[in-house]
């Protein structure tokens, strides 16, 4: 029976499926990171064959001897973001020539496999949260316009989000100190103290479990998938917008002013405030400029 499958999979030609065996290994290997569970980006769920003939909030994304479906398109780069969305690398022309084949038969289950989707790590409050789980939620939520393959003509202020290391470094402007979920504009974002709140197409925004999970890797020195803790970016640029709490505080965040920081029209506690500083090599954020806005 098998060589029969076989010999017709030669007839059709290379890269033709006959079943979704092959395609389902194809969305497990790299599409379902993202594209499983309750945060399935458009509640598009590729992990069986019942959810992919499902599609998404839009509809269907694959329609049996249509080779302009949705789903073929983004492999495509015919429809923007390109997918999968952590590309480049995106398919090979022979896996893509895979998917089409399989959509031009008319979607056949032969024996569907299911493709597991990965489960998402939620550590508990105070357990050890690492790289590996808050990656998923900046790959679902935020890389489709802070990435290369962003949606938007770049990514908004130079931030990428796609790796640990430009996550570390930022755009602009730095967006995490280790250790400092306050002084981290990623965090700000996301909780909706700073504006506009991210992600930027919300609502609905983060979370609340993810917001916390977000806070927590950062005040735990934003460690790697091996547990090691940031450096701290010594001599990084950080800009804070939003109320001033304290003498040197905005929303929460404190900071050290002294005589190398130009004051213009110094806010009232209470009052909006702009901060731009420097990190220095103990942690501590040294204004350079602190005004009124
Ligand atoms: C890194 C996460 C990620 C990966 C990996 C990924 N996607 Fe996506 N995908 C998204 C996001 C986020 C969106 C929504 C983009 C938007 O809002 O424009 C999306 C949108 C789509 C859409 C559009 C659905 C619609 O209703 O228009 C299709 C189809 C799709 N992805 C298929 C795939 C396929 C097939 C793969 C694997 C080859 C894949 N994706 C891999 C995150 C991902
Ligand atoms: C639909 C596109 C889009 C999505 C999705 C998105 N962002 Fe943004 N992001 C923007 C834009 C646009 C700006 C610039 C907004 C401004 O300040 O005017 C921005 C700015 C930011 C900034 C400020 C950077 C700086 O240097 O001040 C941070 C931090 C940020 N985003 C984090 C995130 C995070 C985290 C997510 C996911 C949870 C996310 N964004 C999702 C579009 C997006």
């Amino acid at each position: 029976m098998r060589r029969t499958v076989l010999a017709l999979g030669l007839l059709a030609g290379p890269g033709m499926a006959q079943d979704f065996a092959e395609v389902g290994a194809l969305f497990a290997d790299r599409c379902v990171m993202c594209h499983s569970g309750e945060d399935a980006p458009l509640g598009l769920r590729l992990d069986t064959l019942e959810s992919v003939l499902k599609g998404s909030e839009n509809g269907p994304v694959v329609v049996a001897g249509d080779g302009a479906s949705p789903l073929l398109r983004r492999l495509r780069g015919e429809a923007e973001p390109q997918m999968p969305l952590d590309g480049p690398p995106f398919l090979d022309p022979a896996e893509i020539a895979l998917v089409e084949g399989w959509v031009a038969a008319g979607m056949p289950a032969g024996e569907a496999v299911a493709a597991p989707a990965p489960e998402r790590r939620r550590p508990a409050p105070g357990e050890p949260v690492l790289w590996p789980d808050v990656q998923p939620i900046f790959f679902k939520a935020c890389i489709k316009c802070h990435s290369d393959n962003s949606k938007l003509e770049a990514p908004p202020e130079g931030l990428r989000l796609d790796s640990l290391e430009n996550v570390l470094r930022g755009g602009d402007r730095l967006v995490v100190l280790p250790g400092n979920p306050e002084m981290s504009e990623i965090w700000r974002r996301v909780v909706g103290v700073a504006e506009p709140r991210m992600p930027f197409d919300g609502p609905p925004w983060l979370p609340e479990e993810d917001i916390r999970l977000i806070r927590d890797w950062i005040a735990q020195g934003a460690p790697d998938a091996g547990g090691v803790a940031a450096q701290i970016p010594v001599g990084a640029r950080i800009r804070l917008r939003g109320t001033l709490t304290a003498e040197a505080e905005i929303d929460g965040a404190g900071f050290v002013i002294d005589g190398g920081t130009r004051v213009d029209d110094r806010p009232r506690i209470g009052g909006a405030a702009e901060m731009r500083g420097v990190v220095e090599a103990d942690g501590t954020v040294r204004a350079e400029r602190f005004r009124d806005r």
